[in-house]
């Protein structure tokens, strides 16, 4: 599309006949139509208080399980706000994440260590949900996500904002498009400006949403080769490591490591959700290189300065991102969408 809008642009204004000019405002236009077109629709289909006749206690409901689960497990903060973000990245928010059964989204890629308290979490949540006799089978799964996301995140100490619900559940979890749907911890800037791009998120929105780094942790593998050099292994783009963090990190994650140490991704306050994200990344204490390479990089590094001095400025474009996010690819009408009894199960 950006090829052929750069074509008709390129022909010289005085050679067009006025039939010319009028096909291209028109190509235009429709250009314009079909790049706003799904946002606009996505965002059209969605509303604050969908279920305000129908279930109007939703909200609390949902709230009441998220308080009891995370006085269990912090555990399930981080997690559930990382479902929330694979749910929505791969076939858009429609609880195709929470799908279980052979060849389900959980068993590629990325998703193989999504969070099992934030799975219980999202389980309770329904039944406190189903168990009000007005809101039985009235509430979808992929709602029931976007609220507790809404309130892990403020229960952890970030902000809270109005979540945008009305999204079906999909009829389809297989793992077929999780690897190349969901970014790398290995990714460059371009490669995660990209990514997000497909999805309708600026670079802007792609480093307030990595700010849900502020809590939660990573496994050894994921960053394992920025601390040692590795005989015979391909040279590779790193960004720098705090020396001393390295020296640090090499003691957690000794070359033998056990594939279940993990890691705080963010280093300077790891229970909180706050801006600490970007001050660990000005120590050049992130990581995950997909997360160092946000400052590294300068192209991105002077939002993160600006996250980083300013924890309202970093709230604020989180929660603006995580509306445009909680709309991507959302199911709101027609057959290809369901309110799924059981989470993990289409009907
Ligand atoms: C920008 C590209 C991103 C990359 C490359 C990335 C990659 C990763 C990786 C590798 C892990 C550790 C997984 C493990 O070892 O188990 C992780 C964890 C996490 N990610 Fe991301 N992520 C990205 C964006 C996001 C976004 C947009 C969000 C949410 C807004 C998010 C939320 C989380 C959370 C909360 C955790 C911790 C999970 C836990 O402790 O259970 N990530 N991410
Ligand atoms: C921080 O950011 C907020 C929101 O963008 C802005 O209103 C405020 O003036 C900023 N504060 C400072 C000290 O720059």
């Amino acid at each position: 599309m950006a090829m052929r809008s750069r074509g008709l642009q390129m022909r010289p204004r005085r050679q067009q006949s006025q039939s010319q000019s009028q096909s291209v405002l028109v190509g235009v236009l429709l250009l314009l139509l079909a790049t706003a077109a799904p946002q606009v629709a996505a965002a059209a289909g969605l509303s604050q208080n969908y279920y305000a006749k129908t279930c109007p206690n939703v909200e609390a409901l949902v709230r009441g399980a998220v308080t009891q689960k995370l006085q269990e497990t912090f555990n399930a903060a981080p997690g559930t706000l990382r479902l929330f973000f694979h749910d929505c990245f791969v076939r858009g928010c429609d609880a195709s994440v929470l799908i279980s059964g052979p060849g389900d989204e959980h068993s590629a890629g990325a998703d193989t260590t999504l969070s099992p308290d934030a799975l219980d979490l999202i389980t309770r949540a329904k039944a406190a949900v189903d168990a009000d006799a007005s809101c039985s089978n009235k509430v979808s799964c992929a709602d029931i996500l976007a609220l507790a996301t809404r309130d892990v995140v403020q229960q952890a100490g970030g902000p809270s904002y109005p979540v945008e619900l009305g999204r079906l559940d999909g009829k389809v979890g297989t793992r077929a498009v999780v690897k190349h749907s969901l970014p790398g911890a290995g990714f460059t800037l371009d490669q995660l400006n990209k990514l997000f791009a497909v999805n309708g998120l600026t670079q802007t929105d792609m480093i307030a949403l990595s700010g849900g780094h502020t809590i939660g942790v990573t496994h050894c593998d994921k960053f394992v080769r920025r601390l040692y050099t590795f005989k015979g292994a391909r040279p590779q783009y790193s960004p720098p490591m705090n020396l001393a963090f390295l020296r640090q990190m090499r003691g957690t994650c000794p070359l033998n490591y056990s594939p279940a140490t993990v890691a705080m991704l963010d280093a300077v306050t790891p229970l909180k959700f706050d801006n600490g994200y970007y001050q660990t990344l000005q120590q050049q204490k992130g990581l995950l290189s997909s997360d160092q390479v946000l400052f590294a990089d300068r192209r991105s590094r002077a939002t993160v300065n600006h996250f980083a001095a300013n924890q309202t400025a970093f709230f604020d474009a989180f929660v603006a991102a995580m509306a445009k996010l909680g709309r991507i690819g959302v199911k709101t009408a027609g057959s290809d969408g369901e309110i799924r009894r059981v989470c993990t199960k289409v009907n």
